[in-house]
């Protein structure tokens, strides 16, 4: 063998070995870029962190104040009579199918109207997230009406959030059930734990302040306003985590990715040594 035989084949022998070091190299960079993003975020996010420290402004999750509009409420009466009674009762107290809306409030109501929960078609169903069943403007009288039963919690306003504290929040009270990546899962019972993806902020702030059954309530002495808004960021960071890195091979992972870089590798120094081999 020549020399500049030896130092081909030791060329292609360092290309393919770099082929094979790539995908799993850069999910490493990748990985430690994330974690960084995720530290970095609180400098990013205007307003969260100064307003609680700066004014010691406590509950950023402001309630918006309903203005009782009386024809709005008689309008999501008639509405309420014609497609809610039925369960939950002429007056909204409740029946043996449907449980009283006196105290549900605005937030309750809200949350189950716009994410299409009700009106249920069968009382015995697990409520699950669906098309809304009426126009905004309905379900904004619908709403306007439980509120106006009593003063129930109001549909909270979601504030920035701190990534990096809504990722140890969400980790400690809801991945048991919602999973880490949010996917969702079951419970006893045949209970469904819905996947959080097509969750807005305002979503997870409801969801957490009225526990939709079988989910626990959070309530205010259990996770501060920060801390709702801190989660409602993160969850919305599920939704779009940064590129996990790797060659575009629709994310599946290191090892079939490391396994097309060493197919790939190989096969084309199998090529130069054919090359070499042919015309030595
Ligand atoms: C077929 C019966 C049925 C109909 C119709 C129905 N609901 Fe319900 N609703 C239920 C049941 C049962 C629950 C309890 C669900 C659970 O806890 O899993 C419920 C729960 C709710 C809650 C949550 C109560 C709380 O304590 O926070 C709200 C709000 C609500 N319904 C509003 C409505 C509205 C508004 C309508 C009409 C547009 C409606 N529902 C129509 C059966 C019904
Ligand atoms: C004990 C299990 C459990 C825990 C803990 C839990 N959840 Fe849930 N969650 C559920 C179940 C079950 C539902 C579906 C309820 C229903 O039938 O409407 C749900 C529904 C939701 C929804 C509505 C999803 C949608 O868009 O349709 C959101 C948002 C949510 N949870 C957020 C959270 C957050 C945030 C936490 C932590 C603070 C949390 N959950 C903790 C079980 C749980």
């Amino acid at each position: 063998m020549t020399g500049s035989r030896l130092v081909m084949l030791a060329g292609v022998a360092a290309f393919a070995l770099l082929l094979l070091a790539f995908a799993p190299g850069k999910h490493a960079a990748a990985a430690a870029q994330r974690a960084a993003a995720v530290q970095a975020a609180p400098r990013g996010v205007p307003g969260a962190v100064q307003g609680g420290v700066k004014g010691g402004v406590q509950g950023l999750v402001q309630g918006v104040v309903q203005q009782a509009d009386p024809a709005q409420v008689a309008a999501g009466r008639s509405l309420y009579v014609t497609h809610c009674s039925s369960c939950h009762g002429f007056e909204a107290t409740g029946t043996r199918i449907g449980p009283s809306l006196e105290h549900a409030g605005a937030a309750s109501a809200d949350f189950y109207l716009r994410t299409g929960r009700m009106p249920l078609n069968d009382p015995t169903e697990q409520p699950v997230r669906h098309r809304p069943a009426f126009p905004p403007d309905q379900i904004s009288a619908l709403v306007a009406y439980v509120a106006s039963l009593d003063a129930g919690p109001a549909i909270p306003t979601v504030q920035p959030g701190n990534l990096a504290d809504g990722n140890e929040l969400f980790s400690i009270n809801c991945a048991q059930c919602h999973n880490d990546a949010g996917a969702g899962g079951a419970l006893g019972y045949g209970d469904i734990v819905p996947p959080l993806r097509h969750s807005s902020s305002v979503d997870v702030v409801e969801a957490a302040r009225i526990g939709p059954k079988p989910m626990p309530v959070f309530g205010p002495q259990t996770l501060s306003d920060q801390q709702v808004n801190d989660i409602a960021a993160y969850v919305q960071y599920l939704h779009h985590p940064e590129d996990r890195g790797g060659l575009g091979l629709g994310h599946l992972g290191p090892i079939p990715e490391g396994f097309v870089g060493w197919v790939v590798g190989m096969g084309a120094l199998l090529l130069v040594c054919r090359l070499i081999g042919t015309r030595g």
